[in-house]
């Protein structure tokens, strides 16, 4: 798969963007143009509150991670910033228009890939890029470069004529990210973009969202996979249970919430129960990790410590400490 190249309309650099419309920024104090502002958001289904008081500001041109748990609210989030979920209360600026009224015109400068597949299953790869290329009035004269240019982004050319039920479901998958491309987006939301995907896809995917990053292009990002944001966010929002509750780049995330070192003791059941009383005991942070129990902040250890085997605490560490669950 290769990284955006030769576009049918060029990518914009974030100045350019920034510079072409005043961008109304609900978040006074943070400098720079907002591609996505949220401010005190809810959403309820019935008596489910699926979004719950979210602010979330993600500024152009960066690479921006939710990260949570099953139900956490991402998806919703996202459904939101597109309008197809519409929100009970708070305020959205997305690309620097007012949501919900706006709505379209933003639609028309961001691309979506949603969690669940909706491809028509009917069509081949190059009619769903060709009826996307008109939806999102990329110019007649321009549109068969841009699905040769989709199709290629997404490795998809010897496909082109395939119709979607014969696909693979990581076939499937590259074709919707391609169809989130087709029209140069500024910005793009990815729900979930590498589910389900073997090892390898989702490397050409990486570097993929990196070159959509390099080129100018906002990514707003929400994932299951801990290396998946480790690798690809600048910033990291851990979101649990419709509100974010911690955030930043994920160093500072890990060193804040999970320390510097780490510590796995293997052994027996019983064994591994001692351990934990005796972390309970002083007061250290520890979970469960597979077969070892994994005590927190090493380096504050004194000499009480049991024996085990150190290694560096990673954003995994951070976000159980701090959603006290573990995913995948
Ligand atoms: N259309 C809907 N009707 C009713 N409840 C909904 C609807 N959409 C989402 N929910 C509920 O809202 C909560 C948040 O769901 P959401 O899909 O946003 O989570 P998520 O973080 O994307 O989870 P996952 O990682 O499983 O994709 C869940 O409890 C879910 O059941
Ligand atoms: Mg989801």
């Amino acid at each position: 798969m290769q990284v955006v190249s030769g576009q049918a309309r060029p990518l914009r650099t974030v100045s350019e963007v920034s510079d072409e419309r005043e961008q109304p920024n609900l978040y006074p104090d943070s400098g720079g143009a907002a591609a996505i502002s949220m401010r005190g958001v809810h959403k309820r289904f019935g008596g489910i509150t699926a979004v719950d008081g979210l602010d979330l500001h993600v500024p152009s041109g960066v690479c921006f991670g939710l990260l949570g748990p099953n139900g956490a609210g991402k998806s919703t989030t996202m459904r939101m910033l597109t309008a197809q979920t519409l929100a009970d209360e708070g305020q959205i600026a997305v690309l620097g228009y007012r949501l919900p009224g706006e709505s379209k015109q933003a639609r028309l400068e961001m691309g979506v890939v949603p969690q669940l597949d909706n491809l028509d299953v009917e069509l081949t790869c190059r009619q769903i890029l060709t009826v996307f290329a008109r939806l999102y009035r990329v110019p007649r004269s321009e549109r068969s470069m841009a699905v040769e240019r989709a199709l290629g982004i997404a490795n998809l050319e010897p496909r082109a004529d395939t119709i979607v039920r014969e696909l693979s479901g990581g076939m499937r998958r590259r074709l919707l990210v391609a169809r989130g491309l087709i029209h140069s987006p500024r910005l793009v939301l990815l729900d979930e973009p590498t589910v389900g995907l073997d090892p390898q896809v989702r490397q050409e995917l990486w570097s993929l969202i990196d070159g959509l990053r390099a080129s100018g292009v906002t990514v707003l990002m929400s994932t299951h996979y801990i290396e998946e944001a480790e690798r690809l966010a600048d910033t990291v929002a851990v979101m649990n249970q419709g509100k974010i509750i911690a955030q930043g780049p994920p160093g500072e995330l890990v060193s804040a919430h999970a320390g510097e070192q780490v510590l796995e003791v293997y052994g027996a059941p019983e064994k591994l129960a001692a351990v934990s009383q005796l972390a309970s005991e002083g007061g250290w942070q520890s979970r469960r990790s597979g077969p070892a129990i994994a005590i927190l902040r090493a380096e504050t250890l004194d000499g009480s410590a049991p024996d085990g085997v150190l290694r560096p605490a990673n954003l995994e560490d951070a976000f159980v400490a701090l959603t006290g669950e573990d995913i995948e």
